[in-house]
């Protein structure tokens, strides 16, 4: 048997893409909230306002640079239309898909806390009863499942307020108003949740600087003040959980891909070592407790100054992260020669075309070996025990004349990826913990805000344009997976 008894099988949200309910019971504005839709081929805007009254909106892409015009505040503006608003309604509907989970059989769910829905702008003392009961009907219909819940404190859900009134991560009050929540939330659900993670995607900071911090510029000084800020922030919550409940555990969670260099010329390989760093220097910092040289000597030649103290440094040594968590959706490709690679496009963040693996209509490569790759990095280089919490695949799935979604595309790819990580387990001795498919009911996509890009076992009916009737219908994806958990991942 390749996989532990208590393997944690399960699927993956974030309240943002999933919770839809965006101005009940108190909540605030998240960043996410005054972000449109998009497309493959059109970026979803940040919407704003300035205060003379004038608005616009300003394309956000992954990889690229983002900056508001001067004097623009993120806001909600009249004719857009905003996919995070009802998302696919978990808010309305957790009992029926917790039933859902539970009939597939998932040993845990991981969702995000929307943060303005405890906090509505951020800095408040007092939270909002109101979004903090909202999440216990959550945790405890997963108890009485028997649904272990893996929490992410914030998954691009940064309050608005904390954007518009503080600048974002780069401020180090954030840390202060972070370790509020953080306590509020380890308080509360002490019992109830053991297993929590800090910043979805932390290296978003680099790649994707508003979603990631919140911040509206991205220089490379606001992103590494940012990125200093998350990593005190993710110390202290950790600290706070070994105080308040000795069973929390506590995990750090990157975006990761491997990459491959597209020829042997050993300028291919320096490219790929560089990506690999800025890759992974998040969790070298979470995980090893201190700055690695590289990133030092970087920030030595741009002219980047920290605001660090000599306790910041001490919290980062004492209070590194439990486990490592990541996301992988496939691989890279990396090269000096781009004329000679040709197409670009694999994940949409500076790579080129593997020749060798199909792509989804989004351009993502699909790569039955990529967590095998990923597991053995992550584990040779830091020795902690590892969760794989965003894997899947996005397709425009069809509901067929007979109500159903034979997603046999799906199917494959899960049946290679999870083939790809047992074989971590059993050839190479990786220490995994659970495995949780992202987007496990249909979902707002991140990227594009389309509802088209699909990833779940579970299809809802709602389009890209808000219309729908939010039915939940089990695609053939659901049967399959409850097979492979009830056989403990032997029955692929
Ligand atoms: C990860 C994010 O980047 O990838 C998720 O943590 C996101 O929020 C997922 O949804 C898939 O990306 P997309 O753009 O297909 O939704």
């Amino acid at each position: 048997m390749a996989f532990k008894k208590d393997f944690l099988w399960g699927g993956a949200t974030a309240a943002n893409q999933y919770e839809g309910g965006f101005a009940e019971d108190g909540k605030g504005l998240n960043a996410i909230d005054v972000l449109t839709n998009g497309s493959a081929t059109e970026p979803r805007k940040v919407t704003w306002v300035r205060s003379d009254g004038t608005t616009g909106a300003t394309p956000l892409e992954w990889g690229s640079d983002f900056e508001l015009p001067a004097g623009a505040r993120p806001a909600l503006v009249d004719g857009y239309y905003y996919p995070s608003h009802t998302a696919t309604d978990f808010y309305h509907h957790y009992e029926e898909d917790l039933k859902l989970m539970a009939e597939m059989g998932f040993k845990c769910y991981r969702l995000s806390l929307n943060w303005s829905r405890i906090f509505p702008n951020g800095d408040e003392e007092t939270p909002n009863e109101a979004g903090l009961a909202f999440y216990d009907k959550i945790f405890d219909l997963c108890q009485q499942y028997g649904i272990e819940p893996l929490v992410t404190l914030s998954h691009y859900e940064t309050p608005l307020g904390l954007i518009n009134d503080y600048g974002g991560w780069k401020n180090r009050k954030l840390i202060k108003f972070f370790e509020n929540y953080v306590r509020t939330v380890f308080t509360r659900y002490k019992g109830k949740v053991k297993y929590w993670l800090t910043f979805n995607e932390i290296n978003a900071v680099d790649l994707a600087p508003y979603m990631g911090a919140g911040l509206l510029d991205s220089s490379l000084q606001s992103r590494a003040q940012a990125a200093h800020d998350q990593f005190v922030a993710s110390a202290l919550a950790v600290k706070l959980a070994h105080e308040i409940d000795k069973k929390m555990q506590v995990g750090m969670m990157l975006a990761y891909q491997p990459v491959y260099p597209y020829t042997c010329d050993p300028a291919d390989q320096i490219k790929v070592m560089e990506y690999n760093q800025k890759m992974l220097f998040y969790a070298d910092v979470q995980a090893g407790g201190c700055y690695p040289n590289y990133k030092l000597k970087e920030y030595e030649r741009e002219g980047i100054t920290l605001d660090i103290s000599p306790e910041d440094h001490a919290l980062l040594k004492d209070y590194p992260v439990d486990f490592i968590s990541f996301s992988c959706y496939g691989s890279n490709v990396l090269t000096t020669h781009e004329k000679e690679a040709g197409d670009s496009g694999n994940l949409g963040i500076n790579g080129i075309k593997n020749p060798y693996l199909e792509t989804n209509a989004w351009g993502w490569a699909t790569d039955p070996d990529c967590l095998r790759l990923a597991l053995n990095v992550l584990w040779d280089r830091y020795h902690k025990p590892l969760w794989i919490v965003e894997n899947g695949l996005g397709w425009s799935d069809e509901l067929t004349s007979d109500g159903k979604v034979h997603d046999d595309y799906r199917i494959k790819y899960l049946k290679e990826n999870i083939q790809s990580m047992k074989d971590a387990v059993n050839l190479d001795g990786v220490e995994l913990l659970g495995y949780t498919m992202w987007g496990c009911i249909d979902l707002v996509s991140n990227g594009t805000g389309e509802m088209k890009k699909r990833y779940g076992f579970v299809y809802v009916e709602r389009d890209d344009f808000g219309k729908g009737s939010l039915k939940r219908i089990p695609k053939d994806s659901f049967y399959w997976y409850q097979k492979v958990i009830a056989s403990n991942g032997e029955d692929l």
